[in-house]
C-alpha cells in the first residue's frame, strides 16, 4: 500500500453500522463509482445487511453478474451471494424515463397522466433534459427509502450509485436545477411565448430547456408550441410536487443515516475535482464518510525504482540476447513510474485535505465484472 499518511477509511465502519441506512457513491465520470457501489453492496450483504443497490448504467458484464438483464426499475435478488450471515442483496438499474413517468403517474389522475406521457414535449424533456438522470436517481432513492421505512421491502441499507456526469457536483445541483425548471418559474417562461409571441421568447425558452439549438429548431416545427401548451395545462398542478420531492430527498441526504463515499482516480485533475466536491459536501453539512482512491498502481518490487529498471533494460539491450528480461524491466519501469507519480499526487491531496479518511483500491489486472471481483474490491475498502 502506498505510504500516504492520514486517517484511513474502512468501509465496514459505515456498512456495519445499523444506523446507516443510505450510502451514496459519487465522484466524477469513469472513476469507479458503479464498481465501488456494487462492491460495498456485496460486502454489506455478506456481512448480514439486507441491501438494495441502485446502479446507473453499469458496464454490461457487471450488470450480468448482478443479474440485471433488463432496464425495468425493479430490484431483483443477486445470485451467488453468501447469505450465511443473514444478509441479502437485491440490485436494480435506474430507468430514468420510467422513473419520470412514475412521478407523473403519482401526481395526476390516470387520464391526465396518460395525456402527459403521450405529449411529445414531455417525451423530449423526460429523456433529454440535462440533469434528468441525476434528478431521477434522487427520485428513485426517495422511493426506495420510502419503501424501506414503511417496511414494504425487506431492506435495511440502500446503496446508490450516481450518474456518469463529468462533475460529481452535478448530482447535488441537478435536482435543484430541474426542480426550478419544473416549478412556477418554468410555467411563467413557458406561457410567455403565447403572450408575447415571436422568436425572442423562444430563444429564452430554448436556453431554459438546455437543448441544443439544432434539436430545438427541429422540435419547434409545427405542433411544438401546442404540445408545450397542452403539457402545461395538463401538468399545472404537478410542478410544486417536483420541487418539493427534490427538496425532501436532498434533506434526506443531509441526515446522519446517509453516508457519502467519494470515489476518485489517483490523478491530479481527478483528485482536485474530488477535493472541490468534498469541500462542497462539507459546506452543505454532509461531510463524506470517506474517500476511495480507485485503480491505484502498486508494484510488487518497490525496491527496484523506475530509473534502476530503465538502466537495467538499457544495459541488457546493449548486451543483446536478453530481450525478454529487458522488456520485463521496461514494463516494470513504466509501472513503477506510474506508481510513484500516483503516490506523490495522493500525498499532495493529503496535504490539502488532511482530515478525510481515505482508502485505496489497487488496479485489478482485469475489469471488475463478477461477484468475486467485487469481493476483492470490497476487501480493499476494508484496508
Ligand atoms: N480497481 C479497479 N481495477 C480494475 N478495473 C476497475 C477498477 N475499478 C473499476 N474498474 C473498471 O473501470 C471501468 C469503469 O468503472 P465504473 O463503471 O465503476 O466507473 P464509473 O465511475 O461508474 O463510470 P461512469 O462515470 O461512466 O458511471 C469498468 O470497466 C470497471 O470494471
Ligand atoms: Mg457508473
Amino acid at each position: 500500500m502506498a505510504a500516504v499518511k492520514g486517517p484511513a477509511f474502512d468501509a465496514d465502519t459505515v456498512l456495519a453500522d445499523p444506523e446507516r441506512r443510505i450510502v451514496v457513491c459519487c465522484g466524477s465520470g469513469g472513476v469507479g463509482k458503479t464498481t465501488t457501489a456494487a462492491a460495498m453492496a456485496v460486502r454489506a450483504a455478506e456481512q448480514g445487511r439486507r441491501v438494495v443497490v441502485l446502479t446507473i448504467d453499469p458496464a454490461r458484464r457487471l450488470a450480468q453478474a448482478l443479474g440485471l438483464e433488463e432496464l425495468d426499475n425493479t430490484p431483483r435478488p443477486v445470485e451467488g451471494i453468501d447469505t450465511s450471515a443473514g444478509g441479502s442483496l437485491e440490485a436494480m438499474m435506474l430507468d430514468m424515463k420510467r422513473t419520470f413517468d412514475e412521478v407523473v403517474e403519482a401526481h395526476s389522475s390516470p387520464e391526465k397522466a396518460a395525456q402527459i406521457l403521450a405529449n411529445p414535449f414531455y417525451i423530449a424533456v423526460s429523456s433529454s433534459f440535462a440533469g434528468t438522470q441525476e434528478y431521477m436517481a434522487m427520485e428513485k432513492l426517495g422511493q426506495l427509502h420510502e419503501q424501506m421505512v414503511q417496511g414494504a421491502r425487506d431492506w435495511d441499507l440502500i446503496i446508490v450509485d450516481t450518474p456518469p456526469s463529468r462533475s460529481a457536483l452535478d448530482f447535488l445541483d441537478a435536482p435543484q436545477r430541474l426542480g426550478s425548471f419544473l416549478d412556477g418559474r418554468f410555467i411563467r417562461l413557458m406561457t410567455a411565448p403565447a403572450k408575447v409571441g415571436g422568436r425572442a421568447s423562444l430563444k429564452v425558452f430554448s436556453a431554459g430547456v438546455g437543448l441544443a439549438n439544432t434539436v430545438m429548431s427541429r422540435l419547434l416545427g409545427g405542433d411544438f408550441l401546442r404540445d408545450v401548451q397542452t403539457f402545461i395545462a395538463a401538468t399545472d398542478t404537478m410542478f410544486g410536487g417536483f420541487r418539493q420531492r427534490a427538496d425532501a430527498t436532498y434533506a434526506l441526504l443531509a441526515r446522519p443515516e446517509t453516508a457519502f463515499v467519494v470515489v476518485a482516480a489517483p490523478e491530479r485533475d481527478a483528485l482536485r475535482e474530488a477535493g472541490y466536491f468534498i469541500d462542497r459536501l462539507a459546506s452543505d453539512r454532509m461531510p463524506p464518510a470517506g474517500m476511495v482512491v480507485n485503480r491505484l498502481h502498486v508494484t510488487r518490487a518497490r525496491k527496484i525504482s523506475a530509473d534502476r529498471a530503465e538502466e537495467g533494460a538499457e544495459h541488457l539491450e546493449a548486451k543483446g540476447d536478453h530481450d525478454l528480461a529487458a522488456a520485463v524491466l521496461r514494463v516494470h519501469a513504466e509501472l513503477a513510474g506510474t506508481a510513484a507519480r500516483q503516490r506523490s499526487v495522493l500525498a499532495r491531496f493529503r496535504t490539502s485535505h488532511p482530515g478525510v479518511p481515505l482508502a485505496t483500491v489497487p488496479a485489478q489486472p482485469v475489469d471488475v465484472h463478477d461477484i468475486q471481483g467485487l469481493r476483492d474490491v470490497g476487501a480493499a475498502l476494508h484496508g
